[in-house]
């Protein structure tokens, strides 16, 4: 299958803001893998662990007007897979029913297992936007988590050079998100990790890493079925009532066989991976990877 979304065919320079105009129908999406993808989903956020999830109390309004924009959103756009009964919504792939007016729950944790996405909610205060609550199951390292009371700059920090870089663009242009007017950027990276959500700790990642890192020195050949195309579909919605700001995640992950004949994609990757710099590629994990990853997409661009 090829993948949904190919934002390497567009990325130029190492850091982008890169956002785009986001068609409304596209602001949620459901994968082939739901019932799946959603089991493991819920799994993961049952109990609001602290690793996945953080709110502050002040963020309810907010939540509570995500969920009833998610809710019309699913109902008018998926109505394949979602149904109405009353105040609760039928997922019809696996049957699940999410009380949408259960004043014991957090609107965000019904949210949560509800639909794919993570979702990071901020407010502005004070002149400057802070994260007022997160729910984000993909994670081992639970950094978006973390930023729950703070800003974009601290949620950045791990990334060499970005907020030197960018940081205040990124700023203004996430101040500058206007209600009815969503937009939409990308991150990829190709990670030996197949699954949506990253294995729990950070540890249970390194050794299998590791081991694909040293089969993939030895035999560069083995990297379209060992390595995993990772995107990230960002969402930005500012929300009419409360004027939060609503980040959205949709995690896709392909293997990097799935552009073994998309010769515009192999040279994009060839292009890019070979221009950034090790520190680029060191923070998304390609750095160790990068000479089989280039060698693999070599052989394939030759002309038969
Ligand atoms: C216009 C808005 C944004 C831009 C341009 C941007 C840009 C980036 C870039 C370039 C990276 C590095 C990833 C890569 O290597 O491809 C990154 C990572 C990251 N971004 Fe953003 N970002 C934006 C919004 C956000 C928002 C709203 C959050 C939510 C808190 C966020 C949280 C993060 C986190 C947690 C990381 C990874 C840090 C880590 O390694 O732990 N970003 N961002």
């Amino acid at each position: 299958m090829t993948p949904r979304h190919k934002p390497y065919l567009t990325s130029g320079a190492a850091f982008e803001i890169g956002l785009r105009p986001l068609a409304t129908e596209q602001w949620l999406d459901i994968g082939p893998d739901h019932a799946a993808f959603m089991a493991a989903k819920r799994a993961r956020l049952a109990g609001r662990p602290p690793l996945y999830y953080r709110s502050l109390e002040r963020s309810r309004p907010a939540q509570a007007e995500l969920l009833r924009l998610a809710a019309q959103h699913l109902l008018a756009h998926h109505g394949e897979a979602f149904s109405a009964d009353g105040d609760t919504l039928v997922d019809q792939i696996d049957g699940s029913r999410h009380e949408l007016g259960d004043g014991g729950r957090e609107p965000l944790d019904v949210l949560g297992g509800l639909v794919e996405e993570d979702f990071v909610l901020f407010a502005r205060e004070e002149d400057r936007d802070i994260v007022i609550a997160a729910s984000n199951a993909y994670t081992s390292s639970g950094r978006i988590v973390s930023c729950v009371g703070r800003n974009m700059h601290f949620a950045h920090e791990p990334v060499p050079g970005l907020n030197e870089q960018l940081g205040p663009r990124i700023d203004r242009v996430i101040a500058n998100v206007q209600p009815g007017k969503p937009v939409v950027r990308f991150n990829w990276f190709v990670t030996p990790i197949s699954s949506r959500l990253y294995p729990p700790t950070q540890e249970d990642y390194a050794g299998p890493a590791a081991a694909v890192a040293q089969q993939l020195a030895e035999d560069h050949r083995k990297a379209g079925e060992m390595l995993w195309l990772r995107v990230e579909h960002q969402t930005f919605m500012r929300l009419p009532e409360t004027g939060a700001l609503a980040f959205g995640i949709h995690t896709y992950s392909d293997p990097l066989s799935s552009i073994a004949e998309d010769r515009a994609s192999l040279a994009a990757l060839k292009q890019l991976i070979g221009s950034y710099s090790d520190d680029r590629l060191d923070y998304g994990g390609m750095l160790v990877n990068r000479a089989a990853i280039l060698r693999w997409i070599e052989d394939r661009l030759v002309p038969a």
